[in-house]
């Protein structure tokens, strides 16, 4: 059975002073609820994702919490966990579900409440997201520190000029300026990014995303169903790919590759029997800018060592690219609150499949979502295609 895309709504991306990890997830779901035209009653699973909410924000049990703050009644609720592919995991678990025939109609919400903790707090909280009994992990590897000897790898294996990585931040931020959703809206100058603060050298300011609050919702619905309701403008999920991978830095054979997206991307190509060439547009898991570069190889974008020339060049922009990348900001202007990251994603892709987004890609009919968890742990891959 083809599961579709049905309606979404997202949080703004940023500081939420006021709210809480659930009342974010409330009011994204409602919002996606609203805007699938379906009454909580009617909804029959629940598949949450996140990451930090017990460790951060306290709030354990989460998607029973959410599905009893929306009345869904007594129906399944579920918390997936996959660090920042959490969101994902859960679109995933929903996608199989209608496929399979369970339910006809189910709610995903990703979300995560993160600026209440110190950023010490939250660096050594995601730095569990690897194997805690690891030499890297021990010798205290943070994410910053892991993406930047991806970093140091990259730019020796290919010879690359260590200024090319401010493009990335600078096309992203870019992107992100007409996001309204996105944590930040102002663009900032190649000279802003080469003169940030360094984080973990060659990384600077820029080149990380930045620690957020947000939500995320999607109601799936089966072709059937959303046929039945007469839903204008369903968007089709034509792949959805999971793989793992190492879980500690010293695990990984290569620094300029993720072994589970390249196994993830390959299930996901063949699956929707679509190559990458034919993708019009993509939302890639820039937690930092080097994630761009090896995401964009990864997937089959570029030939390996060749985006970051591409990026240059504009390849990777909306206006005027070949290859749109990240048209939301992606997690570098729009935030990353973990378990929202990969369903804010996917709701991106839904805007450019049904012509709606703020940075629209002119004729978008085939997108596609990478979303990757810890040191490559975990990756998942989505295409969505028009219905
Ligand atoms: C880069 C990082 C260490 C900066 O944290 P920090 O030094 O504590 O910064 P603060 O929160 O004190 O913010 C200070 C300023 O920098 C800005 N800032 C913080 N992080 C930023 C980022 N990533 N990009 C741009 N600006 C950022 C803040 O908005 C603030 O600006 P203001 O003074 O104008 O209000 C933090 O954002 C970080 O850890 N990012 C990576 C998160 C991560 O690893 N995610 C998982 C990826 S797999």
């Amino acid at each position: 059975m083809l599961a579709q895309a049905v309606g979404y709504s997202q949080t703004a991306f940023g500081r939420a002073e006021e709210d809480g990890f659930a009342d974010l997830a409330t009011r994204a779901s409602r919002g996606a609820l609203d805007a699938a035209g379906v009454e909580p009653e009617a909804v029959q699973a629940l598949f949450l994702g996140t990451y930090a909410g017990l460790a951060l924000g306290g709030q354990g049990f989460p998607a029973a919490v959410v599905a009893a703050r929306l009345g869904l009644g007594r129906v399944p609720a579920t918390t997936l966990e996959g660090a920042c592919a959490s969101g994902s995991l859960a679109f995933h678990q929903a996608v199989a579900a209608v496929e399979a025939g369970v339910h006809d109609v189910v709610l995903v919400v990703g979300a995560e409440k993160m600026t209440s903790a110190s950023t010490a707090e939250v660096t050594k909280m995601l730095a569990s997201a690897s194997d805690i009994a690891s030499d890297s992990y021990r010798a205290g590897l943070t994410f910053p520190g892991f993406f930047a000897l991806l970093a140091r790898r990259y730019l020796y294996d290919y010879g690359v000029d260590a200024e090319l990585l401010a493009d990335v931040s600078v096309k992203n931020r870019d992107h992100g300026s007409r996001n309204p959703y996105a944590h930040f809206q102002t663009p900032v100058t190649r000279d802003e990014a080469l003169g940030a603060r360094p984080i973990a050298e060659p990384l600077r300011l820029f080149d990380c995303s930045p620690i957020s609050d947000g939500a995320a919702a999607i109601v799936v619905a089966s072709k059937e169903w959303a046929s039945a309701h007469g839903t204008e403008r369903p968007v089709d999920v034509l792949a959805a790919a999971q793989a793992s991978g190492p879980v500690s830095a010293e695990e990984l054979e290569s620094f300029v590759s993720l072994p589970a997206v390249v196994v993830a991307a390959e299930k996901a190509f063949t699956t929707a029997r679509l190559t990458p060439n034919e993708i019009d547009v993509a939302e890639v898991h820039d937690c930092f800018t080097i994630a761009e570069w090896i995401a964009t190889e990864d997937l089959g974008f570029f030939k390996r060592g060749e985006a970051a020339a591409a990026t240059a060049d504009g390849a990777t922009r909306v206006e005027g690219g070949l290859r749109p990348i990240n048209p939301s900001g992606g997690l570098l202007a729009k935030g990353h609150p973990v378990g929202a990251t990969g369903v804010a994603q996917l709701i991106e892709i839904i805007r450019q499949i049904r012509g709606e987004s703020y940075n629209q890609v002119a004729g978008a009919e085939l997108g596609l979502a990478h979303n990757v968890g810890g040191t490559g742990g975990l990756a998942a891959i989505t295409v969505l295609g028009r219905g």
